[in-house]
């Protein structure tokens, strides 16, 4: 089984974002524990992070051509305004599990909104890091 963890804009500054919503663990250690939690269960696992919405949006379309069973995302701001992330993901029809470090309908009035919500086996939010651990494990039952 081979998953992608798509990671998108100023997640590569967790740690020193706003730790008091995002946490104060870095990006590399959010990398570790899934590697980790991934080696553990035998899960061939790509850890992707960008900043640019049409980089995200290639490495989307390049998981048809990797065989990837399943993919994590977290379009962090571009959740919120981006048509071309949905499209991507639809696209490719492989499933999919959302992902936010902070509950994301508990925060400012748009960040209700996710363009992705719809096309996504399953959103988690609000469970800090370890959310994207119960985001793999879903994937894997779900897969297996
Ligand atoms: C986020 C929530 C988004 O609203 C925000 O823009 C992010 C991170 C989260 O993980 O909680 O960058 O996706």
């Amino acid at each position: 089984m081979k998953i992608f963890v798509i990671n998108g804009p100023n997640l590569n500054m967790l740690g020193m974002r706003e730790p008091d919503i995002y946490g104060t663990q870095n990006y590399e250690s959010l990398c570790r524990m899934i590697t980790d939690y991934c080696g553990e269960k035998g899960v061939e696992v790509d850890l992707f992070q960008s900043n640019h919405e049409g980089v995200i949006v290639d490495k989307i379309q390049s998981a048809l051509f990797e065989d990837v069973d399943g993919i994590v995302i977290n379009p962090a701001a571009y959740t919120h305004t981006s048509v071309a992330i949905l499209d991507a993901l639809k696209c490719v029809k492989i499933p999919t599990v959302e992902v936010h470090i902070s509950d994301i309908n508990r925060r400012e009035e748009f960040r209700k909104k996710s363009f992705i919500t719809p096309i996504c086996k399953k959103t988690i939010c609000g469970k800090g890091l370890i959310g994207y651990i119960e985001a793999i494990e879903f994937l894997i039952e779900k897969i297996k």
